[in-house]
């Protein structure tokens, strides 16, 4: 089933997810369904909150739905490693439209759960390493648009609040 994408600023954007403690099939079936989003979506990631649950959930597939090798679930996740640097556009499909340069670690290593409560690690990199860490701020309550410089956000929030006064938000 494919799900509503909320937006910037709904409120359970900027909360921290609850941590996840039952893997039922309501869980996976959470996990299916925003898989499907995503793929709806063209995105490459996407976390809870995001649909309205205020979870500590994200699904993550950079090869949006090509490759079932790619397809990756962290429930619970925490980044227990991070080194260099990145400097790369990003977007969010909690702001259509908008993208901009924003700094992450070049690499991280993470531990976290599957849909069905199994622990693991896994470094990323790259594309993997940014997107791991933009899903995992969701799940914190952090919106991309806070990591950008001052100048670049305020400049992001006039034009939100330009499309919202046109209805085209
Ligand atoms: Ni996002």
């Amino acid at each position: 089933m494919i799900l509503e994408i909320v937006k910037y600023p709904a409120p359970v954007l900027s909360q921290p997810g609850e941590p996840v403690t039952e893997f039922d099939n309501d869980l996976r079936k959470l996990v299916a369904d925003m898989f499907e989003t995503t793929y709806a979506s063209q995105g490459i990631g996407l976390a809870a909150p995001q649909v309205g649950v205020s979870k500590r959930v994200t699904v993550i597939d950079l090869s949006m739905g090509k490759d079932p090798k790619d397809k990756l679930v962290l429930v619970n996740p925490e980044i227990t490693f991070s080194e260099g640097k990145l400097y790369e556009e990003e977007g969010c499909l909690s702001f259509p439209d908008i993208r901009e340069k924003i700094v992450r670690a070049a690499r991280i290593r993470i531990r976290a759960q599957n849909e069905h409560g199994k622990w693991f690690e896994m470094d990323g990199d790259d594309l993997l390493s940014r997107c791991m860490q933009h899903e995992i701020d969701h799940l914190n309550g952090m919106l991309f648009i806070f990591r950008m410089s001052g100048l670049k956000r305020d400049l992001n929030l006039r034009k939100i609040r330009k499309m919202q006064r046109e209805g085209t938000w």
